[in-house]
């Protein structure tokens, strides 16, 4: 039986090898906005794993909407030709087919932070803290500061910063952007009531909250010629009372699907300090399902997702059209080889390293035989 994640997946215009793909990952290793060695060595490595879709980082459409001062921007020419840059080797390496993308994202009232090792949470002014804006002047926690509540005019700032990140994105050669509305960032903050308590057409009802997502969406696809593909990732669920629900991620959803996006990838969380999320294997695949079920969409399912039979089994009982592989794939950059020696998938290594490949076989049958 052949293997259902080294089964081709069709997106947008593109076929793409297999169904793994590397989720986006913030480095915290960019230098204002733009991509350094660390990317160069970072995407290649990824690249070569062999997997079909890989994404890169959370990438601040305007410098006050990076997550950290050394988060990854599309605002400069400097940025752009960084990039282009670090594309060109990873590029060179990957399987023949796979896709590259950017996720577009603005951190909103959680940009300026602390990179995570050292310590996370906001900046303080001594560290050079930028003001912060979101939907409304509610901060993420009671200790963080609070955002400046975006006008009519900043909105349009936004929107147009995300379409001149997305045109970058396309002159850098890339094949596709992800928005990123999801973890309690700018796009997310405007769809969660917990953030949104606005009261004009920004806020309110679902249809107002999901406005800033849609008209991103068809700014950007507008933007983009038909050869590239524009998907999103959204937080599926606040974990607490009176967040945003999956029922209203269904709908922004097919939201997205009317203006031309072709795949959703299902997380969670991250836009409430008193979230509690149940972290187990698999956990948010349901959340896949429901989408894919609910709007009719191809579904990029992520979160604990560590072995290749966990990955193989819900592709196969049709609960999500894709896997996205954060921790684990970083962790061991071959995953899809050894996914292909197990479920009978064929591996893809660059050829200076096609004699390793034997090796790997070796491990995995002989795990096999214990
Ligand atoms: C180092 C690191 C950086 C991350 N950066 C991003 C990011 O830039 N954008 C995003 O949407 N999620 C980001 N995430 C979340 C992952 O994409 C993924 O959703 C999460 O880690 C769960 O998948 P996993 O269990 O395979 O790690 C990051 C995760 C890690 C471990």
């Amino acid at each position: 039986m052949s293997s259902a994640l080294f089964t081709p997946i069709r997106l947008g215009e593109f076929t793409i090898p297999n169904r793994i793909a590397v989720a986006p990952m913030c480095m915290y290793s960019a230098d204002d906005g733009s991509a350094t060695d660390w990317h160069v060595q970072h995407w290649m490595s990824l690249a070569m794993s062999g997997a079909g879709m890989i994404t890169f980082e959370a990438t601040g459409v305007e410098r006050r909407g990076r997550i950290s001062m050394n988060c990854t921007g599309l605002y400069s020419d400097a940025n752009e030709a960084a990039m282009a840059r670090a594309l060109a080797p990873a590029r060179r390496v990957a399987a023949p087919g796979a896709v590259f993308g950017v996720q577009l994202g603005h951190a909103g009232r959680k940009a300026s932070t602390q990179l995570p090792w050292l310590g996370g949470g906001p900046l303080t002014p001594e560290q050079d803290a930028w003001q912060t804006v979101g939907p409304s002047a509610v901060p993420f926690a009671p200790d963080w500061p609070v955002p400046e509540a975006l006008d009519e005019a900043g909105i349009e700032r936004v929107v147009a910063a995300f379409v001149q990140a997305a045109e970058r994105a396309h002159r850098i050669g890339l094949d596709f952007v992800e928005l990123h509305g999801a973890h309690g960032y700018l796009l997310h903050e405007f769809l969660s009531p917990i953030s949104n308590k606005r009261s004009d057409r920004w806020g309110g009802s679902l249809e107002n909250r999901m406005r800033l997502i849609v008209t991103v969406a068809r700014a950007v696809r507008a933007a983009l010629p038909e050869s590239m593909f524009v998907g999103a990732r959204l937080s599926s669920t606040d974990w607490v009372e009176g967040g945003f629900t999956v029922e209203e991620a269904i709908e922004v959803a097919s939201a997205l699907k009317a203006e031309g996006v072709v795949y959703i990838c299902a997380s969670s969380g991250g836009n409430a300090h008193d979230q509690k999320i149940p972290l187990g294997p698999l956990y948010q695949v349901d959340f896949a399902t429901r989408i894919r079920e609910g709007a009719g969409i191809p579904t990029r399912a992520v979160g604990l997702i560590t072995t290749p039979a966990e990955a193989e089994a819900l592709l196969r009982e049709g609960r999500a059209d894709m896997v996205a592989l954060a921790r684990a794939i970083l962790a061991d950059p071959r995953w899809p080889w050894r996914a292909a020696y197990e479920l009978g998938g064929e591996p893809y290594a660059p050829p200076q390293y096609l004699r390793s490949l034997t090796t790997v076989k070796h491990w995995v049958v002989e795990e096999d035989d214990d």
